[in-house]
């Protein structure tokens, strides 16, 4: 078996973080198996695309074929499994993606990384490990006096995203208990930073204040998330990877629960001293909309066991983090300009029109 990482969706917003992280402190080969929908970007990992540690491949984790000879030919010691459809309003307004990708492209992986791992010397099989990327939103919805989610708290989810996901976590367990693949799954709270798709919610924000457009809040805006930075979550990962229990699972959070109103008031004032104004502040922008069907109202989690056990906690604060990406957003307009195409604008125009 040889030292390499394959990473699904390696072309996305936390996979080209997690792999460009990873090329800079890892010796390790990375193999990045992405399908490139919209959500996916080689433009991310221009920086390394030509190195010879890392290969890309662009392919569906559901063709099985593909999978079964890709395993076969680069032999990797790990898996970390981050392909997937990871936006809820378009689960609201599509689901057959969702349960497409991350469930039964999550099988099929599964299946095949079974039929390989079989298939490695004592000592190898030992040493594999599948890490399987989640999420807090698989537990539901919290009121404001209730504790945060722990690795123990039921599963409840309430949007057709958060439920593939959760399918996606339920397969990947029974496979660690039936079969003993050795896996290990970790569910983390909203990341922001730096290649984020502009359809999230802070991406879209910093862009459209930028460009002066209305802030679409969706509801009362008091809807709570607990905000990570991605860069903190990759090393997250790599921890889990390195030295997590074989079969556990692992909260990841931010320890930054903030209002939606909050986060965007806190963009307005930032992209105002940025990027300067000529005008009243952009908070002027913000605009309440109807809003989303279930909409979640609040996620909140507990990373204990993960500092506890691993030694892991986030280091960057929010008011740090949040302005080092208002600055990204704005200091690459062409990286911008690029993942705005067509398609883009075809979204935010159907979405935001009804
Ligand atoms: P993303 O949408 O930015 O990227 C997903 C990537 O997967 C894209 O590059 C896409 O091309 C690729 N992909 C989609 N379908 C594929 C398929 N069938 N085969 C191969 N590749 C495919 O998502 P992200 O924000 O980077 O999220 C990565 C993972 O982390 C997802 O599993 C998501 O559920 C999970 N997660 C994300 C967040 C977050 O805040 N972004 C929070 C919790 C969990
Ligand atoms: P999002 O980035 O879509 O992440 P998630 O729904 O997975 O948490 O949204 C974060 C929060 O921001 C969520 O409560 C919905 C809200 N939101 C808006 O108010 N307006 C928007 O235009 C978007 C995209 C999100």
């Amino acid at each position: 078996m040889e030292n390499v990482i394959l990473v699904t969706g390696g072309a996305g917003f936390i996979g080209s973080n997690f792999i460009l992280q990873r090329m800079e402190l890892d010796p390790a080969s990375i193999v990045n198996l992405d399908t490139l929908t919209y959500a996916g970007n080689l433009h991310n990992l221009a920086a390394i695309a030509n190195e010879q540690r890392y290969e890309f491949v662009q392919g569906d984790i559901a063709d099985r074929q593909l999978v079964r000879h890709l395993l076969n030919r680069r032999k990797p010691r790990a898996i970390v499994h981050l392909a997937a459809e990871s936006h809820v309003d378009r689960s609201i307004r599509g689901p057959d993606d969702f349960i497409r990708t991350n469930v039964g492209g999550t099988f099929a992986l599964l299946e095949e990384v079974r039929a390989y791992w079989r298939g490695l010397a004592d000592q190898d099989r030992k040493n594999f490990r599948l890490l399987h990327v989640s999420t807090d939103e698989v537990f539901g919805s919290l009121d404001s006096e209730d504790p945060a989610f722990s690795e123990t708290t039921a599963y409840a989810p309430n949007s057709p995203y958060a439920a593939s996901k959760a399918a996606s976590d339920h397969l990947v367990r029974a496979y660690h208990h039936t079969y003993g693949l050795p896996v290990l799954t970790t569910n983390c709270s909203n990341n922001y930073g730096r290649f984020q798709f502009p359809e999230k919610l802070i991406p879209l924000m910093v862009l459209n204040a930028r460009d002066g457009k209305p802030l679409p809040v969706y509801g009362d805006g008091q809807n709570v998330r607990d905000w990570l930075y991605v860069e903190d979550h990759c090393e997250a990962i790599a921890t889990v990877l390195d030295r997590g229990r074989v079969g556990e699972t692992y909260n990841i959070g931010g320890g930054n629960e903030k209002r939606n109103i909050e986060i965007v008031e806190t963009i307005c004032d930032t992209v105002d001293e940025m990027a300067g104004r000529r005008g009243p502040s952009r908070r002027q922008l913000i605009t309440f909309v109807r809003d989303r069907p279930g909409h979640d109202r609040r996620y909140a989690m507990d990373a204990r066991k993960i500092e506890r056990e691993l030694g892991w906690r986030p280091r960057e604060t929010f008011e740090s983090g949040i302005r080092k990406t208002v600055r990204w957003y704005l200091e690459n307009a062409d990286w911008v300009r690029d993942v705005t195409s067509g398609s883009y604008r075809q979204w935010i125009a159907t979405h935001y029109s009804s």
